[in-house]
């Protein structure tokens, strides 16, 4: 753990960690920001890993943390479980492109058909971003329609076409670069509203409904009972899409992501990030009828009108395709999930306990393999269950802190914790012994932030 040696968070944070101080130094002159995912950002300066085991990560002055940040939710099994390595290592020295097709592709894809309610047939693509970028081309191809309708706050990657109402004030209004006629092709909803849904979709002009199926980044503001319900019947009755983008639902709410959870089953559903076992990967899976816009046509007139045309060098790749068919038949039973969701009720619990015995008004809450901090609860949670932020409205509960956030952050790096600074993932390598390190942790943070003044 890096010894805090100056007063102010700040200073010590930046006293503790100097190999990576310098390192930024470096990232600065060529990368803006510094950085090379926006969400690394990090004042003064990120820490600069240089390996991870288990639920555990080293950066570059040798400290070590136990890591929440799991991959970008990646991770199911930790950093580097021994089942994924091993079948990547098996490929590897079997070659990494073969600029065909290979065994591994079509066992993976079966894995997603057996596994998830909706895929009847699927490509697989590099990204998340690429592939909601192909789930909503294919449902314009199938409707004949051009609008689409998204929720505020929520996230599928960052194409022009998508990256609308992400943040505060959750307008549709085109931001740097973007074009005015793709945003003017969206209409962003509020939250939890069946009755704005229901508005957009009158004109019967609206080709797809994409959504995160457990709310905005992983439920920061959770899905109203009967949402997903109301949802599927409106799309259905306007002839609408319904896309569940599980880039991170998919395989760690439930092996056949949330559809198989809520059972409600969408006409197109995304998925990235645990599909490829930690490597890079994405898929769209869905309906044959709509999958069929990838097919090509007996005559060259009709594939002109018809076929979308799909490349991508690293689709299916051999290695994420190992990597893919060795974590979802390891997620295929369910035991995984429910480790990890256990593992992360047991920090959910243990964290709000240390709030309410030091009276601060932060909540922690989560439904399944996370933990998120809600930094302007009204009081207090009451002890370790009192988790509900259902009677939150959504802005404030969507609202990011920044300045607290960051402390937070700081705080527990320097007490060998590292998380994004408002939400965790939790995998099965998160073992009592950790959690039971990560709340004493969180509990001298806390302490060091109250002291600061900032909790
Ligand atoms: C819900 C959701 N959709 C799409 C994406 C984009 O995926 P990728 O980062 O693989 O492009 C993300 C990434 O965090 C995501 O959380």
């Amino acid at each position: 753990m890096p010894k805090s040696t100056t007063s102010g968070l700040e200073d010590s944070y930046t006293e503790a960690l100097p190999a990576s101080r310098a390192l930024f130094e470096r990232a600065r002159k060529i990368f803006p920001d510094g950085v090379t995912h926006d969400s690394r950002r990090m004042r003064p300066f990120p820490i600069y890993v240089e390996r991870a085991e288990g639920a555990l990560k080293w950066d570059a002055d040798g400290n070590r943390y136990i890591d929440y940040w799991m991959g970008h939710g990646a991770l199911l099994f930790g950093h580097n479980p021994p089942h994924v390595r091993d079948a990547v290592r098996d490929q590897i020295m079997r070659g990494t492109h073969y600029g065909a097709s290979h065994a591994a592709e079509v066992e993976w894809g079966e894995w997603i058909c057996r596994l998830v309610p909706c895929a009847e047939r699927l490509r697989f693509t590099g990204t998340g971003t690429e592939a909601t970028h192909m789930a909503l081309r294919l449902a314009r191809a199938f409707t004949g329609r051009v609008r689409v309708v998204k929720f505020a706050g929520h996230f599928h990657g960052w194409h022009e076409g998508v990256e609308i109402g992400v943040r505060a004030p959750y307008t549709a209004e085109a931001e740097a670069g973007q074009l005015a006629e793709v945003v003017d092709a969206v209409e962003v909803c509020p939250l939890n509203d069946l009755g704005a849904v229901r508005s957009a979709l009158a004109g019967g002009d609206i080709a797809a409904l994409i959504m995160e199926p457990t709310g905005p980044h992983f439920g920061t503001v959770p899905l109203t009972p009967g949402f997903l319900e109301g949802l599927r019947e409106e799309t259905r009755k306007a002839g609408t899409l319904l896309i569940f983008d599980e880039v991170v639902t998919g395989f760690r709410v439930a092996p056949g992501g949330a559809q198989a959870h809520s059972g409600v089953t969408p006409d197109l559903a995304t998925f990235a990030k645990i599909l490829a076992g930690g490597l890079p990967g994405g898929a769209v899976a869905g309906r044959e009828d709509v999958m069929r816009h990838l097919e090509t046509k007996a005559t060259l007139e009709e594939t002109h009108r018809t076929k979308i045309p799909h490349h991508g060098t690293f689709n299916a790749n051999p290695l994420s395709a190992a990597a893919g068919c060795a974590m979802l038949e390891s997620i295929a039973d369910g035991e995984a999930i429910r480790a990890a969701n256990d593992a992360a009720a047991a920090l959910r619990r243990g964290m709000n306990e240390i709030l309410a015995s030091e009276k601060i008004s932060w909540k922690v809450y989560g439904d399944h393999s996370d933990w998120k901090i809600f930094y302007n609860a009204a009081s207090p949670p009451s002890g370790g269950e009192d988790q509900s932020v259902a009677d939150v409205p959504w802005k404030r509960l969507n609202a990011r802190h920044p300045e607290k956030s960051r402390a937070l952050r700081q705080a527990v790096i320097l007490h060998g914790i590292d998380f994004n600074g408002d939400r965790a993932l939790v995998s099965t390598a998160h073992t009592p012994d950790i959690i039971a390190e990560t709340l004493a942790g969180f509990a001298s943070a806390v302490g060091m932030l109250k002291k600061e003044g900032v909790a």
